[in-house]
């Protein structure tokens, strides 16, 4: 963090904290009470500080709250109150504040007219329409009200092209290390591991966007975009279950060096378009072992690599521990090790191969791992996963009964992922397809009540010869 966001940081805990004070004094007590005169000298002073003479903007998005467009981290000691604030702009139909430098010529009895209003404006039909008309008859001008809309493309955009950079900065700090390791010159993770960090980040904040860049797919980069892949669908399935941060960043860099081991392993056995012989799948059963040892040579330390190891070793034992490689030392995989071989599998099987005609479509995939749920995977974690990436996934084309095709794009509500929402591939006039409006699957006929749009087919995108990645980070442009 720079020296001017961590100020920005600690000034925005502080600020957050007298404005919930002022709210929460002013409910209680009466506008000539010491107490509200204090919290109310005490959020003006915090305003001003934070503010520095400018405009002010508080912003909530997705849970976490913005202050001047740089994303609050939070402190404990704030945490609880932090909870409370989140209900609190909703409620009130509001998506942020704005404090205009103004508000130092107003008075004492405008702040808590203010704050009065806002705390009574939760139970009004519009919220936000009613208090834009109580600021203008009371003559509040130093405050603009933001409501409550989608994310403002500016912030989308930023936050979507961060996502795009470090899963690329991710896919060449892997390549990296595996040429270093190749031509047996010592590696160092330093890299990998700030990104895993960046992406842990990432994951936490906008797991649909993250799930979304999975669906990238390099041809001749195949096992480090795999590699990245991996690593993002199984800290995605690490946040789910509650993993802490410091878990999900360990459990990010054994995705991404799962695959190491391949580096040993004949690229005339890596690309071979057809089935391999047997001789050549014992070659290719070598890379779990190999990749340990690799792994192990890394320059990092000692915990660090017994970490990562895990990775490339568990990641094709299965459940019941057959697989490989055989072990007679181990009598159960670990958590991470089934993790990672849900992961491995599902983006292995949605990806074009050479060796088979095509790629499974995400349904596919999931639908064929159920078949093998108990025996190759760890129940709970394949049925967290499977609702994870929802019936449809991000990043799957629909066919729908209108006629329209639609990219998902992501999911309202995390804990039911069925009807998602799509981006509307329309014609661009030259032979491809372009990115329209997006919209929701949920939508109803006001009349009927009935749905508006129903999925007919699901696609895999490459059969379209779509890269939906691209329109993915494209979408908001
Ligand atoms: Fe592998
Ligand atoms: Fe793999």
């Amino acid at each position: 963090m720079t020296e001017q966001k961590a100020e920005l940081s600690v000034l925005g805990g502080r600020f957050i904290k007298a404005f919930h004070h002022m709210i929460s004094t002013v409910k209680i007590h009466q506008e000539n009470n010491q107490l509200i005169k204090e919290s109310i000298t005490h959020f003006a002073k915090a305003l001003s500080e934070i503010s520095g003479g400018m405009e002010l903007e508080m912003l909530l998005w997705r849970g976490r709250f913005f202050i001047q467009g740089e994303k609050l981290h939070y402190r404990k000691e704030i945490f609880s109150l932090i909870n409370e604030m989140l209900d609190y702009f909703p409620q009130r139909g509001l998506r942020g504040l704005i404090f205009r430098p103004n508000f130092k010529q107003s008075s004492l009895k405008e702040f808590v007219i203010f704050a009065r209003l806002l705390n009574e404006s939760a139970g009004r039909e519009d919220p936000p329409g009613w208090l834009e008309k109580q600021f203008k008859a009371y003559e509040i001008s130093w405050v603009e009200i933001l409501k409550e809309m989608e994310e403002p493309p500016e912030l989308e955009l930023k936050k979507k092209e961060q996502a795009r950079q470090s899963y690329m900065h991710a896919m060449v700090a892997v390549k990296e290390v595996a040429q270093k390791v190749s031509q047996r010159s010592v590696a160092g993770i330093r890299k990998a591991r700030r990104l895993a960090q960046t992406m842990v980040d990432l994951v936490l904040d906008d797991e649909s966007l993250m799930l979304g860049l999975t669906t990238i797919r390099d041809y001749d980069d195949y096992t480090y975009t795999h590699s990245v892949n991996v690593a993002l669908l199984a800290m995605a399935l690490g946040k789910r279950i509650g993993l802490s941060q410091i878990f999900l960043e360990q459990l990010g860099i054994c995705g991404m060096f799962h695959d190491l081991g391949k580096v040993e392993v004949p690229k005339e056995i890596l690309l071979k378009p057809d089935m391999l012989n047997t001789g050549e799948w014992d070659q290719m059963r070598k890379h779990p072992l190999i990749g340990v040892h690799r792994v192990l040579n890394l320059h990092a330390s000692r915990e660090m690599k017994s970490r990562a190891a895990v990775g490339p070793f568990e990641h094709h034992l299965n459940y019941n521990l057959t697989g490989y490689p055989k072990t007679h030392f181990v009598n159960k995989v670990t958590l991470f090790g089934k993790i990672l071989r849900i992961a491995d599998t599902y983006d292995a099987l949605t990806s074009e191969r050479k060796y088979r005609p095509r790629a499974f479509s995400p349904d596919e995939a999931l639908r064929l791992m159920w078949s093998k749920v108990g025996e190759d995977y760890d129940p709970i974690l394949l049925k967290m996963f499977v609702n994870m990436l929802g019936l449809y996934p991000v990043g799957t084309i629909l066919k729908l009964d209108t006629g329209e095709m639609g990219l998902v794009v992501d999911y309202p509500r995390d804990d039911e992922r069925t009807r998602p929402e799509v981006l509307l591939l329309e014609d661009d006039g030259q032979g491809g397809l372009k990115g329209g409006k997006t919209l929701s699957l949920e939508e109803r006929d006001e009349k009927t009540g009935s749905f508006l749009r129903n999925v007919l087919e699901c696609h895999h995108p490459t059969k379209l010869g779509l890269q939906p990645a691209q329109f993915y980070l494209q979408e908001a442009s």
